[in-house]
């Protein structure tokens, strides 16, 4: 198979190093990849979110298939220019992706379907929203509607607070169109774990379960990052609430989905609250594999990746069947001092190699490029994932702390607690 990737962020790594293992795979593009990518696939300077120009390769190169990384494209719609140009394509078109493109969107859906999420309404109107978050009551969750790079959320600690992210999305225009709308929900108390599970329109098969690190220093705190460091499995999800979130939200997801006339073909990523007394509750929908999720659900997946992804596309998941090792996974992120702020680009990265050699350890790039010079350098918020399974997932964590020691960049930082939730302390 002639395949591209979509996408050049520590999820595109992952995803390239699982497919370019495939004994199906021929020949990897990556748009626009990164220097890690760029050894198991050939980089193009194409931007993830170039319907345009992507379409036009595809089509060029005749290829079996494009595998799309990130929100963005999906939601403008690439997959289905793609399949109209008669080339398949891993992911879900636009009118599905507005699970994750539109918060009222998959909230309605909910709503209609009896999936169980937090209280809420919709509002253009400011009036109108600050009354429902006055009636709800501090802590209230203001939401805008479309995708704001991970920045459209503010969990509003008192009622102050939430009427200032009401005015600055709908009267300020802070997050341009994608906030015209809001979202005020009900806050939820409890665990926060993500699941995911392919799809084929129909059928949604279980990946598995992980947890994330949204804050950018350790004990959580600090500023909301795309992910710090994650691990799978989550000792939170349960078998039992596995199956529970199954049943109860993404198998709903997926009927409903079809029953509207937008079949969801591609990974479902549930953002899920546990309350104490362990109900899970959809926090939100993404549309696509997360980052850094993608690299530890890959690294415990022993079967090959691909025909999966093909199934998926081909709404031929019934039956199939996916194997993984019962190790644990951890991936730590090391970002570029300042992120997510403004950070510094182009500071040198060395000792990769030495890291890499420590037992159960891959490295996954994220915002790395070549210098002239050949030197590897930063290039990007985040920049390398380093990543490790382990017999436990105290031994993965060591593992991926002691590669992280052998890395030598000055201009980066990184958690020092990644798992801390599964392990304590
Ligand atoms: P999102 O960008 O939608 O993932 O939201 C960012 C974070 O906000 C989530 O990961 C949760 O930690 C938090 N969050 C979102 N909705 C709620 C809610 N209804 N109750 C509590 N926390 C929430
Ligand atoms: N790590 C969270 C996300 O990919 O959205």
């Amino acid at each position: 198979m002639r395949i591209l990737v979509v996408g050049g962020g520590g999820r595109e790594h992952a995803l390239c190093w699982a497919i370019a293992a495939s004994p199906l795979c021929e020949k990897l593009w990556c748009a626009p990849g990164n220097a890690g990518i760029a050894e198991d696939a050939e980089c193009l300077d194409i931007a993830a979110d170039d319907v345009d120009t992507l379409v036009a390769f595809a089509v060029e190169q005749k290829l079996d298939l494009v595998v799309v990384g990130p929100e963005q494209p999906l939601v403008l719609g690439l997959v289905d220019r793609l399949e109209a140009k008669g080339i398949k394509a891993f992911g879900p078109s636009a009118a599905a992706a507005r699970l994750e493109g539109s918060k009222g969107f998959m909230k309605d859906l909910c709503a209609r379907h009896g999936i169980p999420t937090a209280r809420y309404g919709r509002f253009t109107d400011p009036q109108a929203a600050k009354q429902l978050a006055r009636e709800l009551g501090a802590p209230v969750v203001v939401k805008a509607d479309g995708l704001a790079a991970g920045k459209g959320v503010t969990v509003a600690e008192s009622l102050e607070e939430a009427e200032a992210a009401i005015e600055e999305a709908l009267v300020g225009g802070r997050f341009g169109a994608a906030g015209h709308e809001v979202v005020v929900e009900e806050f939820l108390e409890g665990e926060e774990v993500s699941f995911f599970a392919l799809c084929d329109g129909t059928r949604a098969l279980p990946l598995a379960g992980a947890q994330d690190h949204k804050r950018a220093f350790d004990g959580d705190q600090g500023p909301n990052t795309g992910g710090m460091g994650a691990y799978s499995p989550a000792p939170a999800l349960t078998p039992a609430l596995q199956a529970r979130v199954m049943a109860e939200i993404v198998e709903p997801t997926v009927a409903a989905m079809k029953a509207e006339g937008a079949p969801f073909r591609g990974v479902l990523f549930a953002g899920l609250m546990i309350a104490p007394d362990g109900t899970p509750r959809l926090l939100e929908h993404n549309v696509r594999f997360g980052d850094p999720e993608c690299q530890v659900l890959i690294l415990r997946l022993k079967s090959d990746l691909l025909p999966a992804l093909v199934a998926a596309a081909d709404g031929q998941l019934r039956d199939f069947d996916l194997r993984w090792t019962d190790e644990a996974a951890i991936v730590v992120v090391m970002a570029a001092k300042g992120y997510p702020g403004a950070y510094e680009k182009g500071g040198e990265i060395r000792g990769l190699e030495q890291a890499a050699q420590v037992e159960g350890v891959t490295l996954f790039h994220a915002g790395t490029t070549w210098a002239r010079d050949g030197r590897l350098t930063a290039a990007g918020g985040r920049v390398l994932g380093v990543a490790a399974l382990g017999p436990t997932l105290k031994e993965a964590q060591a593992r991926a702390y002691q590669a992280v020691e052998r890395i030598d960049w000055p201009g980066g930082f990184c958690r020092r607690d990644i798992g801390w939730r599964a392990l304590g302390g």
